[in-house]
């Protein structure tokens, strides 16, 4: 978190437009390190999304709002000290003066490797049915600042995720979330200690180590849902 950050730990809002399980990701992983960040605030464009629910469960505060209200949206996070923003599944364009009031401050998890498979219409599963039609053998996760465009931020972290021959879209999308379960809260963790930050001329600073290579099967297992004991010997 850049030098005017004035709470330890970092305040973070979650926006989400749907089940919200990378905010389940992410209260987990945080639970095991509350020094680090919180999530004080949950917000949906609609009132019916699972995100919501699970923040009331754990008593942290939501609310549904209206996305193309910014002035709104910024005073909602000013008022509960917002310091990072992390759109999870989050469907709408966020309104300008929203990044314009979080430089550097908000960021986006995207199911594929962007700038693949990115931009206008490209969410949810219809990323993983153009996926599985193009016939890739890589697909992956990217998490990037958000930027006045939809899948245009600068890029943060990615992960590779295999595609199978005979993968749906839906095996795609789970094999996916898996990984985006894994990379996001790596991702917030880097931003909140102060080890990973978006410089002035729009290039990011810092690097998110993935699991040490050492534990070839960990760090493989994860992405490619493979027998360790197909593995050739590290
Ligand atoms: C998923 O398609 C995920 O890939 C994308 O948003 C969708 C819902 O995620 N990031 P979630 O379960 O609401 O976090």
């Amino acid at each position: 978190m850049s030098a005017d950050r004035v709470h330890t730990p970092a305040r973070l809002a979650v926006l989400a437009s749907g089940g919200g399980s990378n905010l389940g990701a992410l209260f987990a992983h945080f639970d095991a390190m509350p020094q680090t960040a919180q999530v004080v605030l949950v917000l949906s464009d609609k009132a019916s999304a699972g995100a919501l629910t699970r923040a009331r469960e754990r008593n942290v505060a939501d609310a549904v709002i209206d996305h193309r209200d910014g002035a709104a949206l910024v005073a909602l996070l000013q008022a509960h000290a917002v310091e990072l923003i992390v759109l999870a599944g989050y469907l709408k364009l966020l309104p300008a003066e929203v990044v314009r009031a979080y430089p550097g401050r908000v960021i986006n998890v995207h199911p594929a490797l962007l700038p693949a498979f990115g931009g206008h219409g490209m969410y949810g599963r219809h990323v993983h049915a153009a996926v599985v039609a193009s016939g890739v053998r890589v697909t992956g996760v990217t998490v990037h600042f958000v930027d006045e465009a939809y899948d245009r931020g600068a890029i943060i972290a990615q992960w590779p995720v295999p595609v199978f021959p005979t993968d749906t879209a839906d095996d795609v999308a789970a094999r996916v979330l898996r990984v985006e379960h894994r990379l996001l809260p790596l991702v917030v963790q880097r931003i909140a200690s102060g080890h990973v930050a978006l410089d002035g001329d729009g290039r990011v600073r810092g690097v998110v180590p993935v699991p040490a290579a050492g534990r070839a099967d960990e760090f493989v297992l994860p992405l490619f849902d493979v027998d360790a004991s197909t593995l050739p010997s590290a």
